[in-house]
């Protein structure tokens, strides 16, 4: 019998990091390890997928569905973590996927099938009318009965959850500062939603634009959240754009694991972290303050990333 819901655990800890410039500028950070949030080691359901599948996985098991549709890249962590919930929470499952197929499968789509989603490859042009109600029906598939999650799986149940994940890190500690990576901006709405007044939501944007303010302030609308100005997006660490990046980012990134035993990825949380450890530098925060850094995970991303750039020599 599969279980019916992702099941409650307690708080993923707070580790703290300890660097001399946290200390000549009076500062503490802690990051939140929702990388270890998973459904079990290595998992792609874990950190801010698990957040925000929670409360849609639910909904989608006490409406009765039985079949999952959602989309993605073709390095996708949602994919991943949305093909391996329906497959241990026993859904069936549609991957729309942007773009051609292209074999043999990358490690991500390799995951994906290998958890029994069914793909369905887009071109990029007709991907961009995913949200549109009349799109599933224009390739073909039926959504009657389906439960259909958008890209990213942001709306308003992960935001939900999200929001408790801000209600959790400041249960443990008196943040002054919350830090996330923002993608869709999903992940970012659901933290500010759950803020305390003190308390300031940093998202780090890994795309290129500067659409976030107004989509993440849409969101808040939707979800009913009062008007807050205790939130910003940095826009200056996207490296090029989504899944761009600099030597400089790798070399960070691989001294902070050496230093902290902490694994970030390329695309979401490296370029976040690089982020906050840069603002630390040019003196952002006010002396006393805690910054806490969310490790949303995205690990599974790393073996495509790595493979992707090859050529390159790129080991993260
Ligand atoms: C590891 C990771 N961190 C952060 C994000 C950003 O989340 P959101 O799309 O909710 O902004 C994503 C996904 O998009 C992600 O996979």
């Amino acid at each position: 019998m599969k279980p019916a819901a992702l099941p409650e655990r307690p708080p993923s800890p707070l580790q703290e990091i300890r660097h001399t410039e946290l200390d000549a500028k009076g500062l503490r950070l802690l990051v939140k390890r929702d990388d270890l949030l998973a459904w079990s080691k290595n998992s792609a359901l874990c950190g801010n997928k698990w957040r925000k599948l929670k409360y849609n996985l639910l909904e989608a098991k006490t409406t009765h569905q039985t079949h999952l549709l959602t989309f993605g890249g073709a390095y996708s962590n949602h994919l991943a973590a949305a093909a391996e919930a329906a497959k241990v929470l026993g859904f069936e499952a549609t991957g729309i996927v942007r773009g051609e197929e292209t074999l043999p499968f990358n490690p991500t789509l390799a995951f994906v099938k290998q958890c029994g989603m069914r793909l369905v490859y887009v071109n990029r042009e007709a991907y961009r009318y995913k949200s549109e109600p009349d799109f599933l029906p224009s390739i073909g598939i039926d959504a009657t009965g389906v439960f259909v999650l958008p890209e990213g799986g942001t709306n308003m149940a992960a935001l939900r959850g999200c929001r408790e994940l801000a209600e959790e890190i400041q249960a443990q500690a008196e943040a002054d500062f919350i830090a996330v990576a923002c993608g869709t901006g999903g992940t970012l709405a659901g933290i500010v939603s759950g803020l305390k007044e003190s308390c300031k939501a940093l998202g780090f944007s890994v795309l290129k634009g500067d659409f976030h303010r107004k989509e993440v302030a849409a969101l808040l609308l939707e979800a009913g959240a009062m008007p807050a100005d205790n939130w910003q997006v940095e826009t200056a660490y996207h490296f090029g754009g989504y899944a761009k990046w600099k030597p400089e980012l790798l070399d960070f990134m691989q001294e902070f694991r050496d230093q902290y035993g902490i694994t970030l990825d390329p695309i979401y949380t490296g370029k976040m972290m690089y982020g906050v450890f840069d603002l630390i530098r040019n003196g952002a925060f006010p002396r006393g303050s805690t910054i806490v850094a969310v490790h949303t995970g995205g690990l599974q991303g790393v073996a495509g990333f790595e493979q992707r750039f090859s050529a390159s020599g790129v080991s993260v």
